[in-house]
C-alpha cells in the first residue's frame, strides 16, 4: 500500500527526467538479485489450521464494508496447501529470491504458546526454496497482529515489542539454520497510521494518539527484535522495510508547497528511517504530531534501541505524487496538471491538510500515478542522506501495480501496461545504479494475486494471474518479460 503523495527531500532529488532512449540497453550491478514478494495474509488461507487463531485482518474482514466485497482471507491463493505448485512457478521464472512473511498468529497462537504445526509450515516451504536454488527472505511482521494481543491494546501497547522479539527467536530457533535473510517490519507508516488513525486498515481504529504510540512501538519492536536476533546469530543478514515516495511541490515557486512536501515525505518515511538508522525522530515530527494534539512515547534509552545496527534496508515504491497548500489558488496549476482536488479530511496525523495534484500521468488501477523516475530519485536520495554514509545496501522490497487485467478465453492475460510498470521501474533502478546509488536487488509486488487488503481481490497486482475460483494459476504476460529481463540479466539493447 502506497502511503499519501508526499513531499521532495531534504537535498531535493533531481526534479528533470533523465533521458531514456527507448532501446538502450541497461545492465545491473554484478551479483544483483532477481525476486518476487508476497505476504502471509494476502496468500495463504488455511485461516483456522493447524491451530492458527485470528489475527486483526481477520477480524476487521468481519466489520461490514471495511474490505469491499466482504472478502477475506480465509482460502485467498490457498497458498498454505498449493505452496509446491507456487514454488515451481517461481522456478520456471528463474526467480533467485522470494519475500515472504510468517504468519504470526500460526505461530504464536496464543500467549506463550508456540505452535509446532506453524513451525513445520514454514519449515516446509524454506526446505522447498533451498531444494529449487531460491533464497528465503523472511519478514516476520506484514501486518497481521495476532488477535489476541491486539485485545491487549495491540500496537499502542509497549510490551507488543517484547512480544514480538519472543515470536521472531523462535521461528529463528527453527528456520535460523536455513533463512539467512530477515526483516523486521514491513511498512510500519501503514501499520500505525492505516491502522490506527486512518482506520482503513485493521485494527480500523481512529485515534491520532494511537497511531503515534502504535509508531514508536513498532520502531521499539524492530530494535528489540533485531538485537535480540543478532545477539544469536552474529551473521544474519537482517533489515525493515518502509514504504516510500518521493513528492514533488505543485508550484515550486511557492515556499508553502515545498514545505509541504517535504513535511509529508519526512513524516512518510523518515519518521522510521531516521529513528533507526540514526538514532533521532527528524526534526520537525515532535511538533507536527503536537499540531494535532498528540506526542510520540519515547522513554529514556529508546531511541538507542531502536536504533539497532542493520545490514540492509527494503524499499517499497509505488507511485510518487505532487502537493500543494491549501491556501494556494487552484487556477495556479502547472499547465502539465489535468486537476487539483481538495482534500476533505486529512486522517494521516500530522500530515497536514493538503492538496493533491493530479498531474497528466499514466494511473493504475488504485489510482496511483506511474512515475518511474520517482524511483530513481528516491533510490539516490536514500543512498545519499541514509543508507550510503552507513555502506548499508538497499533492496527494492517491492514494485508493482494493480491493472485491471482482462483474460483471454486461452487463461492467457496480456498486461501489457503492468510490463511496461516493472520495466521503466527496472529501468529506473539500473539508472539509480548507475548513478551510484548501492541497490542490490529488486522484489517485483506480487508473484501472484492476492488479497489487497482493504480492496479485497478486486485489485490485481500479481505478476501470475489466479482464478480464484478454481486456483488455477497462469503467468501474465509481465512474468515472462520479467523472467526475460533475469535470464539476460539486463534490459532492453
Ligand atoms: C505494500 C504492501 O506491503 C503490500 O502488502 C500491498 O499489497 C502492496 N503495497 C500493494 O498495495
Amino acid at each position: 500500500v502506497s502511503g499519501p503523495t508526499t513531499g521532495t527531500s531534504r537535498t531535493s532529488p533531481a526534479t528533470e527526467t533523465e533521458g531514456d532512449p527507448a532501446g538502450n540497453r541497461r545492465v545491473f550491478p554484478p551479483g544483483f538479485l532477481w525476486g518476487a514478494a508476497t505476504a502471509a495474509f494476502q496468500i495463504e488461507g488455511a485461516a483456522a489450521e493447524d491451530g492458527r487463531t485470528p489475527s486483526i485482518w481477520d477480524t476487521f474482514c468481519r466489520v461490514p464494508g471495511a474490505v469491499v466485497g466482504g472478502d477475506h482471507g480465509d482460502v485467498a491463493c490457498d497458498h498454505y496447501h498449493r505452496w509446491p505448485e507456487d514454488l515451481d512457478l517461481m522456478s520456471r521464472l528463474g526467480l533467485q529470491a522470494y519475500r515472504f512473511s510468517t504468519s504470526w498468529p500460526r505461530i504464536v497462537p496464543e500467549p506463550g504458546r508456540i505452535e509446532p504445526r506453524g513451525l513445520d509450515f514454514y519449515s516446509r516451504l524454506v526446505d522447498g526454496l533451498l531444494e529449487r536454488n531460491i533464497q528465503p527472505w523472511l519478514t516476520l511482521y506484514h501486518w497481521d497482529l495476532p488477535q489476541w494481543l491486539e485485545d491487549l491494546g495491540g500496537w499502542t501497547n509497549r510490551d507488543v515489542a517484547d512480544r514480538m522479539t519472543e515470536y521472531a527467536l523462535a521461528l529463528h530457533d527453527r528456520l535460523g539454520d536455513r533463512v539467512r535473510h530477515w526483516s523486521t517490519l514491513n511498512e510500519p507508516w501503514c501499520s500505525a497510521f492505516l491502522g490506527y488513525s486512518g482506520g482503513q486498515h485493521a485494527p480500523g481504529r481512529q485515534e491520532p494518539q494511537a497511531a503515534v504510540s502504535a509508531m514508536h512501538h513498532l520502531l521499539l519492536a524492530h530494535g528489540r527484535t533485531a538485537r535480540a536476533l543478532r545477539s544469536v546469530d552474529r551473521d544474519i543478514t537482517l533489515g525493515f522495510t518502509v514504504n516510500c515516495t518521493v513528492s514533488d511541490a505543485a508550484h515550486p515557486w511557492h515556499p508553502e508547497d515545498a514545505v509541504l512536501a517535504r513535511r509529508t515525505e519526512m513524516l512518510l518515511q523518515e519518521v522510521f528511517l531516521e529513528p533507526a538508522l540514526l538514532g533521532r525522530y527528524p526534526e520537525g515530527a515532535a511538533e507536527a504530531y503536537a499540531s494535532a494534539g498528540v506526542t510520540i512515547p519515547v522513554r529514556d534509552g529508546d531511541l538507542a534501541e531502536i536504533a539497532a545496527p542493520v545490514d540492509f534496508v527494503g524499499v517499497n515504491y509505488y507511485n510518487g505524487g505532487a502537493v500543494c497548500a491549501l491556501d494556494v489558488p487552484e487556477d495556479e496549476a502547472l499547465p502539465t496538471q489535468a486537476a487539483v482536488t481538495r482534500p476533505t479530511s486529512d486522517p494521516n496525523v500530522g500530515l497536514g491538510s493538503s492538496t493533491l495534484v493530479s498531474r497528466r500521468l499514466p494511473r493504475t488501477a488504485m489510482d496511483w500515478e506511474v512515475q518511474p523516475d520517482g524511483l530513481r530519485r528516491l533510490l539516490e536520495y536514500l543512498h545519499r542522506e541514509y543508507t550510503g554514509p552507513a555502506g548499508i545496501p538497499l533492496y527494492v522490497t517491492e514494485n508493482g501495480a494493480a491493472f485491471d487485467d482482462v483474460v483471454s478465453p486461452d487463461g492467457s492475460v496480456d498486461d501489457a501496461e503492468r510490463t511496461a510498470y516493472v520495466l521503466d521501474h527496472l529501468a529506473a533502478v539500473a539508472d539509480a545504479a548507475a548513478r551510484g546509488a548501492d541497490v542490490r536487488g529488486y522484489f517485483v509486488w506480487s508473484l501472484l494475486d492476492n488479497f489487497e487488503w482493504a480492496y479485497g481481490y478486486a485489485k490485481r497486482f500479481g505478476v501470475v494471474h489466479v482464478d480464484f475460483a478454481t486456483q488455477r494459476r497462469t503467468p501474465k504476460r509481465s512474468a515472462l518479460a520479467y523472467a526475460a529481463v533475469i535470464r539476460s540479466g539486463g534490459l532492453g539493447g
